[in-house]
């Protein structure tokens, strides 16, 4: 009898075991925290998805991650699934505002969600946002080239072309108005040259169109790149080139190299990037790409998970480390935590992303380190 009773106590404990929960963890093995990645063709994604669950783990929470292959269709099914799923908070990087009426569903079975690193724009049914500060990574990228051309103290004009990312991600409008409000003054004065089109701004949607990088999609990158040399870029050396991530950087490194003006190493232009990616990392020690900006998903999922232990928990958010502002959606302000970029060059690339762990020892075999 009594073990009866204590089998069935067990049993009791197993299926609702959330009574006896300290906090807001679900302890009966429903879903906490739905993660939603927007894509793996850039390979950041895949390390912030993880660092995210695992970071979630570590405090208790069930937290299941998802990627989407740039797909805003396949995230709002996945996105749907959570729901269903009984998620209680859902940090998600979209595609595109197609996640709007998603969002909706999600606001309106109670679901907190956290924008991560791209601002869900046109929504008003969240209330945080986490990322980089977005402006200083176009900033850097800007201050690299204007200090490896020496551009203050330039006698010949030099040449550049410029490239964005993808126009449906509001962090793309940001990042090339950093850069530019490094290189307009260049230009205007004549120090600086772009060849191809030359939005002064990302206010200027035309040219901003023809600079873009649809769906951040290198392959798109590395075609209008071969395009430039063979058109615009034809009769000019090109000293730079304005990239927005590492896939695009190296997508242009790409098409560079196969074009005769700059067959070695020593002769292509000083090439920008972001993200820090373990190939990016590999082109800096070869020369071939001159930066990244290296945005620590650890950080940043570490911020975003601590947001999400307060928000479940009913506590007032405190997130150390970043800088809080505010956002507009084009609905309303949205409570923004920011951290800080670095800017990595051949000179710091060792101390920064390998010396800190950020790769295994396993991944950097794969480059030789
Ligand atoms: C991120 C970048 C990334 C790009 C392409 C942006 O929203 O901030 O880090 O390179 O998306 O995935």
């Amino acid at each position: 009898m009594k073990r009866v009773l204590l089998i069935t106590l067990i049993a009791v404990m197993a299926a609702g075991g959330a009574v006896f929960a300290a906090g807001s963890q679900d302890q009966s093995g429903g879903l906490d925290i739905g993660i939603a990645m927007p894509e793996t063709h850039v390979l950041r994604w895949v390390t912030d998805g993880k660092k995210l669950q695992e970071n979630a783990t570590k405090l208790g929470y069930n937290a299941e991650v998802v990627w989407a292959d740039g797909d805003q269709t396949k995230q709002n099914k996945q996105i749907e699934d959570f729901i269903t799923k009984g998620a209680k908070l859902i940090v998600v990087a979209s595609i595109n505002t197609g996640i709007n009426t998603v969002l909706a569903d999600a606001a309106k079975a109670g679901i907190e969600i956290i924008s991560y690193d791209r601002l869900l724009m046109d929504s008003g049914d969240f209330n945080y946002y986490t990322t980089f500060n977005l402006k200083k990574v176009g900033f850097l990228q800007a201050t690299a080239i204007e200090q490896a051309l020496d551009l203050k103290n330039a006698k010949e004009p030099q040449y550049i072309t410029l490239f964005a990312g993808s126009p449906t991600d509001n962090n793309a409008y940001f990042f090339y108005d950093g850069a530019m409000e490094v290189l307009n003054p260049y230009i205007a004065s004549g120090k600086l040259v772009v060849v191809g089109p030359y939005p002064k701004t990302s206010a200027d949607k035309t040219n901003f169109q023809r600079i873009a990088t649809e769906g951040w999609r290198a392959e798109n990158a590395k075609a209008r790149m071969e395009n430039l040399l063979t058109n615009d870029a034809k009769d000019v050396v090109l000293d730079a080139v304005l990239a927005p991530n590492d896939p695009v950087g190296r997508a242009i490194v790409e098409a560079c190299s196969n074009d005769a003006k700059y067959d070695t190493i020593e002769k292509l232009p000083i090439i920008t990037g972001q993200d820090g990616e373990l190939p990016t990392v590999q082109y800096i020690l070869e020369n071939k790409q001159y930066m990244t900006v290296f945005k620590d998903s650890r950080l940043l999922a570490d911020a975003t998970i601590q947001l999400a232990d307060a928000i479940l928990k009913g506590q007032t958010p405190n997130i150390p480390g970043t800088e809080k502002t505010t956002f507009n959606t084009n609905v309303k302000d949205v409570t923004t935590y920011l951290l800080d970029p670095i800017l990595v060059t051949k000179d710091n690339v060792k101390k920064v992303i390998i010396d800190s762990g950020y790769y295994t020892a396993d991944e950097l075999k794969s480059i030789g380190q």
